[in-house]
């Protein structure tokens, strides 16, 4: 029997997705079950398409899923959606010296066009058998919009008994980007977030108070592209067009640094330690369409009137973060 540690993970690949994937195949502790892909970042063609050049990339067999392309509900009234500028407060896109959009996610990676295909199967239904027919050992690691879990539990509450936990990448304690209170990955779909939280499943949440705390550098990048190896070189390609976007558009504490927020969570998994300041707290998410939609409120009161249901990350450490993504990467030729 195998001792290592079941896992899917849930993406909209998305730059910082991708390093997620690659340091879950690349972990000889992991064993990825699958990736299923979400609407988010990009589109649900584009987020799939991304994940199969990470997978074909790596060499790397792990069937991936095409999931939902819309949230929930919110999408349903226009003026949920309708003020968000997608660049966390800045209305117009910024140009690099060559005059080009400076962005978080470009549509495509800049990886080969992949070869293999995805599965013909939906992402929901497969979570659902898969979740079904397992021992309960599964964790779940979504790194976007929650909606395929939050669909999957709906279909089949039975799968909430079945999840081992949910380490998710989203929300913001005092941290947010999407509007002045609400995280991107859950303001793109609060109620599937509010869903996750209230299933009874063991959750832990990475908010960005957590990622923002764990950015890669220039020195990170350059250690990187000294590997001068294809994988290597793309992670820092990578790395650079996120500092190029973090510095334009959300300039971070440590100077040219930009976060790889969903390379934490599975980072999380291989070593606790890289999470600090971990609070057990009833958290919520704000679902009424107002100033805060998608903010997910955590309960710092001694007596919270409702159950603490979600380990919530406060801080995080970067070196130990960073080492261990770079020490992976390094040994895929
Ligand atoms: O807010 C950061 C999150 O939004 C990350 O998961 C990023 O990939 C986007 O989905
Ligand atoms: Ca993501």
């Amino acid at each position: 029997m195998s001792d290592k540690m079941k896992v899917i993970l849930d993406c909209d690949t998305g730059s910082d997705d991708a390093v997620a994937i690659m340091t879950a195949i690349l972990s000889p502790r992991i064993e990825l079950l699958g990736v299923t892909t979400v609407a988010g970042n990009k589109e649900i063609n584009f987020t799939t398409d991304n994940t199969l050049r990470v997978v074909d990339m790596l060499r790397s067999k792990v069937p991936v899923y095409r999931g939902c392309a819309e949230s929930m509900v919110a999408k349903l009234l226009p003026s949920r959606h309708g003020s968000y500028s997608g660049m966390t407060g800045v209305t117009q896109d910024k140009l690099d010296e060559k005059g080009e959009v400076i962005s978080y996610h470009h549509d495509r990676l800049p990886m080969p066009d992949p070869v293999s295909r995805e599965q013909p199967e939906h992402a929901v239904w497969w979570l659902i058998d898969t979740l079904m027919k397992s021992d309960g050992d599964i964790t779940l690691i979504p790194t976007g919009p929650l909606t395929n879990i939050g669909m999957a539990i709906r279909l089949e509450p039975r799968i909430c008994k079945k999840i081992k936990q949910i380490i998710f990448m989203g929300g913001g304690f005092k941290v947010f980007n999407a509007t002045s209170a609400s995280e991107f990955n859950i303001w793109a779909d609060p109620e599937a977030a509010q869903i996750v939280l209230t299933s009874g499943v063991p959750v832990t949440m990475v908010p960005l108070d957590a990622t923002h705390q764990a950015n890669f550098t220039r020195e990170d990048e350059a250690e990187l592209r000294a590997m001068n190896t294809p994988l290597a070189t793309a992670v820092a390609d990578l790395v650079d067009e996120r500092i190029v976007a973090y510095n334009a558009y959300q300039p971070q504490e440590l100077h040219d640094s930009a976060p790889i927020h969903d390379a934490l969570c599975v980072a999380y998994l291989l070593d606790p330690e890289v999470l600090q300041d971990v609070r057990f707290m009833r958290v919520d998410v704000d679902i009424s369409g107002g100033f805060a939609d998608g903010a997910t409120l955590c309960d710092t009161r001694a007596y919270p009137d409702r159950p603490r249901n979600c380990h919530v990350a406060l801080g995080a450490d970067r070196l130990r973060f960073s080492r261990m993504i770079i020490d992976l990467i390094r040994t895929f030729r």
